[in-house]
């Protein structure tokens, strides 16, 4: 029987089917699923934010078709306040939009919004923290980025758990109950630290579909038990 992740605590898992096998793009989601994940992670790149490029808005409007989970929307593109509307209009539940990229900012997360979606924002490693302020008290969530963005598969930027503390913190004194989101460089290695840091929702590529030779099913177990043994820690 599937375990659902809040079972594991408040904490979700959010897999990025990047690093799926473009091929194998079903199977993958299939299997995702079957085993109780209720959320997938969508990375849109444009080539001209970060250096790749890989989906757009046919792909969410059919995983809307056929996929009964949560669609997060990481959106790596130039110009958001164009494209972030579109995308909640394909399906999205949720858009998330990267302060460096958007300018008016206030604007795009009101026509995500609109558009029928919720809305997240968030910030590259190099970025300070400062810069989320504005937008806090208006995003259904906050995503730290533990790489820089662009490949899945890079390292977690140990220096990430200290932002994820202080946002944390920053959240609680503004009496603010927003997820924290963490994307890049998770794996059962990472995960606990991650989860004692504050992060509620957390986003792996690599380490689901590539790691053991693409156990899936092995993979989320693993780090469902690193979640549960951060949590614990937590205590
Ligand atoms: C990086 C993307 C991530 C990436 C994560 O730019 O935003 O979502 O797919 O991949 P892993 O988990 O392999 O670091
Ligand atoms: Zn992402």
């Amino acid at each position: 029987m599937a375990t659902r992740d809040d079972e594991a605590g408040r904490v979700r898992i959010s897999p990025s089917i990047l690093s799926a096998d473009a091929y194998e793009l079903r199977n993958a989601v299939e299997r995702t699923i079957a085993v109780g994940v209720d959320m997938l992670h969508v990375d849109v790149m444009d080539g001209h934010f970060v250096p790749n490029i890989t989906f757009g808005i046919p792909l969410v409007e059919s995983l809307r078709r056929h996929v009964d989970a949560e669609l997060d929307v990481h959106l790596m593109i130039s110009d958001p306040e164009m494209y972030a509307p579109l995308f909640a209009k394909a399906g999205a539940d949720i858009v998330t939009v990267h302060v460096e990229a958007a300018p008016h900012l206030e604007k795009v997360l009101r026509s995500i919004r609109a558009s029928g979606s919720r809305c997240g924002v968030t910030l590259n490693p190099g970025t300070p923290l400062d810069d989320l302020n504005d937008a806090l008290g208006m995003v259904d969530m906050v995503l730290i980025m533990s790489v820089n963005p662009g490949f899945g598969g890079q390292s977690f930027i140990e220096g990430s758990l200290k932002r994820i503390s202080d946002l944390r913190r920053t959240l609680t004194e503004m009496g603010l109950d927003v997820p924290i989101e963490v994307d890049g460089g998770i794996g059962p290695r990472t995960a606990g630290e991650v989860v004692k840091a504050g992060a509620d929702v957390l986003v792996a590529g690599s380490a689901i579909y590539a790691a053991n030779d693409g156990d899936i099913e092995g993979n989320i177990k693993a780090l469902r038990d690193a979640v549960r043994a951060g949590l614990h820690h937590k205590r």
